[in-house]
């Protein structure tokens, strides 16, 4: 007896001291790109400064004919696992969160999996499992709060399973989950310069070198019609402005819930991040990483969140001196002339000192990335996190937000707090990678789009490639070397 109360003791140690999170990410982008300026603006009768300032994309990523979204997640699971030296023994499982599904059934981790044992033998991933998540932009997300949760139970209950230990614990491998996506639009559509491609892997473990999950979760559900793709379309129905608003709210809600939850489990506690009296959490974050339909919505998000959190505190008086007070709801007879009148004081909020200090410092940088590859949706706010690295910007014990979103509509916000470990990690070469991409023509752009290309622009090299779909509608990858 005295000896099963020191092991719960030792794991009740455990639980608290072992940490998980993102220990490494690599970034695949496709190696083709379309300008917003220039052709596209010119045809589409767009002012360049629109697309440049008001979306905030100026170059968006273009899958070639060869590239879907499982071999982007193949070709980003490979570069982590050379960099990080992960042989397939080591994962126990890969979990995909994708809204560009290559089959209704089959989980596109399987064919990612069949990508992967090309180079490291038939076989060799048999142990690991895959699942793919389905929630819009959202999905990656849960993806990670799932096989964080596993990662935990395995490494809170050691490395030998207990017998009759439930599945998961006593497991040590590591995770994978895997951000895929094409974002896709009609042509000529108010959605068709949000688009992109890309694909974002991120290795979860214990004792991450870069980012350990804090533990709260906030989370926000609600059905909507803001985008979705019926079975069979090959581009989303957007209902684009309806959109924008869904994702305010639900990042709000989800932003409140977040607080609860950390509330509750400590976070929010001087030896943690100290939050006293008349200070909102957002003070204590350093870095907010929305999801990143188009930089601008980052924008949109900040001022709807500091909103939120600053009314209800001192330095408002501040924000009022200089931009006067908030409308209030009641004086206005319809929520359409409300709607008009709360548009034009969030345009003030927009250019106060106060929004704009916080704004540059704290959101701003995470768009980098996102303005050369455009809308990779599950991925875009882990090409957020990647901004920030690719830009030396990390730094050990800042604390980064995470507000992701889905449409349909769902949200979810959580913290992390970078690793000492982070400076050992080579930044990313993603820039690199951009900057040898191929400038496609109008005319290249829209064949691909329209799958009316049968070859590819570049001839596959050195990457996963579609070879072709059998008679049955199986999908046929090989790598290219
Ligand atoms: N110079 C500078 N700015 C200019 C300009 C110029 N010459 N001309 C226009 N602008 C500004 C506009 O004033 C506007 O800014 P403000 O909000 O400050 O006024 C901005 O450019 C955008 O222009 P519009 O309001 O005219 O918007 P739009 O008709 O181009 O549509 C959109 C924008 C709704 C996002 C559309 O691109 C779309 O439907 N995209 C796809 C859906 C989407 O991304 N939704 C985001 C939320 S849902 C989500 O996040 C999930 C997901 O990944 C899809």
């Amino acid at each position: 007896m005295p000896e099963v109360e020191g092991d719960l003791k030792e794991i009740q140690t455990l639980r608290d001291t072992v940490t998980v999170g993102i220990d490494d990410m690599a970034v695949y982008v496709p190696k083709l790109f379309i300008s917003t300026t220039g052709e596209f603006a010119t045809s589409r009768g767009i002012e360049p400064a629109k697309l440049m300032k008001g979306i905030g994309v100026e170059k968006m990523s273009i899958p070639d004919a060869h590239e879907d979204a499982a071999t982007m997640a193949a070709s980003a699971v490979l570069e982590l696992m050379k960099r990080s030296d992960i042989l397939p023994k080591d994962i126990g499982k890969i979990y995909l969160g994708t809204e560009s599904a290559v089959d209704e059934a089959k989980a596109m981790g399987t064919y990612v999996i069949g990508m992967l044992e090309k180079v490291y033998g038939r076989g060799s991933f048999e142990e690991c499992s895959t699942v793919e998540f389905k929630s819009a932009c959202i999905g990656a997300s849960y993806a990670l709060e799932s096989i964080a949760e596993w990662v935990g139970s395995g490494a809170r209950s050691g490395s030998e399973p207990a017998p009759g230990a439930a599945d998961g614990q006593g497991d040590d491998r590591i995770g994978i989950v895997i951000a895929s996506d094409v974002a896709r639009y009609e042509l000529e559509s108010s959605g068709e310069y949000t688009q992109g491609a890309g694909s974002v892997a991120m290795l979860v473990k214990k004792e991450p070198r870069m980012v350990a999950l804090d533990g709260a979760i906030g989370s926000f559900t609600r059905d909507e019609n803001d985008f979705f793709r019926p079975i069979g379309k090959r581009v989303a129905v957007v209902n684009g402005k309806h959109s924008n608003s869904c994702y305010l709210s639900a990042v709000g809600g989800a932003f409140a819930s977040f607080k609860r939850r950390a509330q509750k489990v400590g976070l929010l506690n001087p030896n943690n991040l100290n939050i006293s009296q008349g200070e909102s959490i957002l003070d204590r974050l350093s870095y907010i990483l929305f999801h990143i339909p188009y930089p601008r919505m980052t924008e949109y998000a900040a001022l709807s969140l500091f909103r939120q959190e600053w009314k209800n505190l001192p330095r408002w008086k501040d924000v009022t001196a200089e931009i006067g007070p908030e409308p209030s709801q009641e004086m206005f007879s319809s929520p359409e002339d409300y709607g008009k009148v709360d548009a034009a004081y969030n345009k003030k909020f927009s250019k106060s000192r106060a929004f704009n200090e916080t704004f540059m410092s704290k959101v701003e940088p995470t768009t980098f990335l996102s303005r050369q590859v455009g809308n990779i949706y599950t991925g875009s706010m882990y090409l957020g996190l990647a901004s920030l690295a690719e830009q030396g910007l990390l730094h050990a014990g800042d604390k980064v937000c995470f507000c992701s979103y889905g449409s349909g509509c769902s949200a979810l916000v959580f913290s992390g707090t970078i690793q000492e470990g982070f400076k050992s990690l080579t930044p990313g070469n993603v820039q690199k990678k951009l900057d040898a991409r191929k400038e496609l023509s109008l005319k290249d752009y829209e064949d691909l789009h329209e799958g009316r290309k049968s070859g590819s622009i570049l001839p596959p090299s050195g990457e996963f490639a579609l070879m072709g779909i059998d008679s049955q509608g199986y999908r046929l990858y090989d790598y290219v070397s």
